[in-house]
């Protein structure tokens, strides 16, 4: 394809994707977001040297490969190769249309979006839109009908009761479904919703002789928002005795309860300042862990905590501090917490609360001041939870069995990493259990050194991989293309070495993905008169090249220009393309003394096809 054609496709259906919102609007949203903020809110970052790293939200791994930007404003990740802007990043994580992106960003950013024309940007699942539309108007209806009207004094007397504050009622938005059976069906179809998206996605249900009825109806409604802070499903709780205590809305692709975390949208900026986060099992613990001062609190929703959350919550935070109920299969979900978490490379820690408590009730019953100073910030280590867990399989009191317990203690502080830990929980067993400190040291190094060896075996193979991820790919790949790819970052920052570059060398870069990628930038430049990768990445028509922009505007670059490199770079390029174009011209010529049965000539060629190739290796 030639340079032209690459043009005339870009005007045709390219760049300008975004054209019904004006240019300057998108300009002013994502100056309003600077992109180590947002993507601040989802993976937790730390500087290092001039640019961000965390564990990339894209793919799974242990060591962060994943790097923003600020100067250039974009985030790319070394290990899974995805990149962009901040808008491009918001799609990316949430799964949303460019259009929601953007709704979203300027809502963060208080930036006012012109009122455009919904059809051309609205996401493309219309269902999806129709049932979010419905989530939120119903979340207002229960809400205002829980603070203003007849129908939810029940509701507010409940909550009162329970000793929720008007404030919690206003941030989380609770409502309340009056027990009247055709109250919200009637509201529904007046605003227009088809009684069969409500039947299928379970905001109705059905009822015999043909009539539906609201299955929240009775119930305190707690709108679950998504992690961009839409409603999309609603918890409701019972007045009375009713069963279930809890109803769920019903799961669809919007609502996964295995994925969600109540709450998470509000704590997740806490989470960023704090670098911890304090997970409870449910909808009324979170609102009141949140009345006591501590907002960075999230909830699981009547389900066990899954490997797909405890990765989500290592992404901002260090450490979380479980505070399930006190009871029995409290216990049990804290143990299984701890291992997913410290898994995902969280340090957890465990609130300790008596067999009968949950985080609500110990609020109402000590005060919010005690549960801070007793179970957020007095939580115990996990050693410490370790030994309350595994304490109830054992009778103390018998000498047989302590010993047997301590050395399951002992077998699990050798794991740990600092020797100060270490020491601490032996001296709290030696006191604990009248043992000296020696014995305990005995069994331990026995135990640190059965570890030790066994890691032996492993180490080899885990600390080979040495240096940063481009310039592993940089020795792999052939002079030409790391050629390319190095001209292509300074053209990037610069548009005078891009023009360079137009008049020498045009679109003659080898590799495909380079070749548009160039085209487009003499594109921009024409528009724009300095660099801008965010910006630019925009009008690039799919997310293979973006993400390869990303890339390679994060090659790092020395400040002051050489010329003299930018003239190797165009040297190299140059000469593996007309080598290219030399050797399939011989191939051509080749194939045809074969057909005229010149073998004497095709020989000759063959030669020559030879030495040019030797010579392409030797770039
Ligand atoms: N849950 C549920 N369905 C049930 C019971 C519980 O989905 N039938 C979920 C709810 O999200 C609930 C959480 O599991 O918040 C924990 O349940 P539980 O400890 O029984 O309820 P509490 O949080 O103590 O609720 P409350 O204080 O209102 O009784
Ligand atoms: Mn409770």
């Amino acid at each position: 394809m030639s340079s032209l054609e690459y043009y005339s496709m870009r005007k045709e259906n390219g760049g300008y994707m975004t054209n019904k919102i004006p240019d300057d609007v998108i300009e002013r949203v994502k100056q309003a977001n600077d992109i180590v903020d947002v993507v601040g809110e989802f993976v937790h970052l730390k500087k290092r040297g001039k640019n961000y790293f965390g564990l990339c939200p894209f793919h799974d791994e242990n060591t962060p490969s994943f790097s923003v930007a600020e100067d250039k404003q974009i985030y790319h990740c070394f290990g899974c190769n995805k990149g962009g802007n901040v808008l491009s990043f918001i799609m990316e994580m949430e799964g949303v249309s460019f259009y929601e992106s953007l709704v979203f960003l300027a809502e963060r950013g208080d930036i006012e979006l012109p009122s455009i024309q919904q059809g051309k940007h609205a996401p493309r699942n219309e269902e999806h839109t129709k049932l979010l539309e419905a989530y939120d108007w119903l979340s207002k209806l229960y809400h205002h009908v829980l603070r203003y009207s007849k129908d939810g004094e029940e509701g507010l007397a409940y909550l009162k009761s329970r000793g929720l504050s008007e404030e919690s009622i206003e941030t989380f938005q609770l409502g309340y479904a009056p027990n009247k059976a055709n109250f919200t069906a009637t509201f529904l179809e007046k605003k227009g919703f088809h009684k069969q998206l409500l039947l299928k996605s379970g905001l109705l249900s059905e009822r015999e002789g043909n009539d539906v009825t609201d299955p929240f109806r009775g119930r305190i409604i707690f709108p679950i928002r998504n992690h961009i802070g839409k409603v999309i499903a609603f918890g409701g709780r019972t007045i009375s005795d009713g069963r279930p205590k809890y109803l769920n809305s019903a799961e669809n692709p919007l609502f996964q309860k295995s994925q969600m975390l109540y709450n998470f949208d509000e704590a997740r900026k806490h989470m960023r300042k704090t670098n911890e986060v304090v997970l409870c099992e449910g909808q009324m613990d979170a609102i009141a862990i949140t009345e006591a001062g501590v907002p960075h609190v999230v909830a699981t929703l009547g389900t066990a905590l899954t490997e797909y959350q405890a990765q989500l919550l290592k992404r901002y935070v260090d450490t979380v501090i479980i505070c399930y109920d006190g009871d029995e299969a409290g216990l049990e979900a804290s143990y299984r917490a701890s291992l997913l978490l410290q898994n995902s490379g969280c340090t957890i820690k465990v609130s300790q609360l008596a067999a009968d408590m949950d985080p609500d009730s110990y609020i109402q019953t000590y005060g919010k001041s005690a549960f801070k100073a007793q179970l957020i910030d007095n939580s115990q280590s996990f050693v410490s939870f370790y030994m309350r867990y595994i304490k109830r399989e054992y009778n103390v009191q018998s000498e047989n069995d302590r010993v047997e317990y301590v050395k399951r203690i002992i077998q699990h502080i050798a794991t740990l990493e600092s020797s100060i830990e270490r020491e601490h929980h032996l001296q709290d067993i030696s006191k604990e259990y009248n043992l000296s400190m020696e014995s305990l040291q005995t069994e331990l190094l026995e135990h640190v050194n059965r570890i030790e060896q066994s890691q032996d075996k492993t180490s080899q193979t885990r600390y080979t991989s040495k240096g940063s991820a481009w310039t592993k790919k940089e020795r792999l790949l052939p002079a030409y293309q790391n050629a390319e790819r190095k001209l292509i970052a300074y053209m990037l920052h610069d548009p005078n070495i891009a023009r360079k570059v137009e008049n020498e060398l045009e679109a003659q870069f080898n590799v495909d993905a380079h070749k548009i990628i160039v085209t487009y930038l003499y594109a921009f430049y024409e528009d724009e008169e300095s660099p801008d990768i965010s910006s630019f990445i925009e009008r690039l028509p799919e997310d293979g090249l973006k993400h390869l922009v990303t890339e390679l505007a994060m090659i790092p670059l020395v400040d002051i220009i050489d010329y003299e490199e930018i003239d190797d770079y165009i040297q190299t390029i140059y000469l593996e393309s007309n080598d290219m174009k030399q050797l399939s011209d011989y191939e051509e010529q080749q194939k045809l003394a074969v057909q005229q049965n010149d073998y004497f000539k095709a020989a000759e060629i063959a030669q020559k096809i030879i030495n040019i190739e030797k010579q392409l290796k030797k770039v």
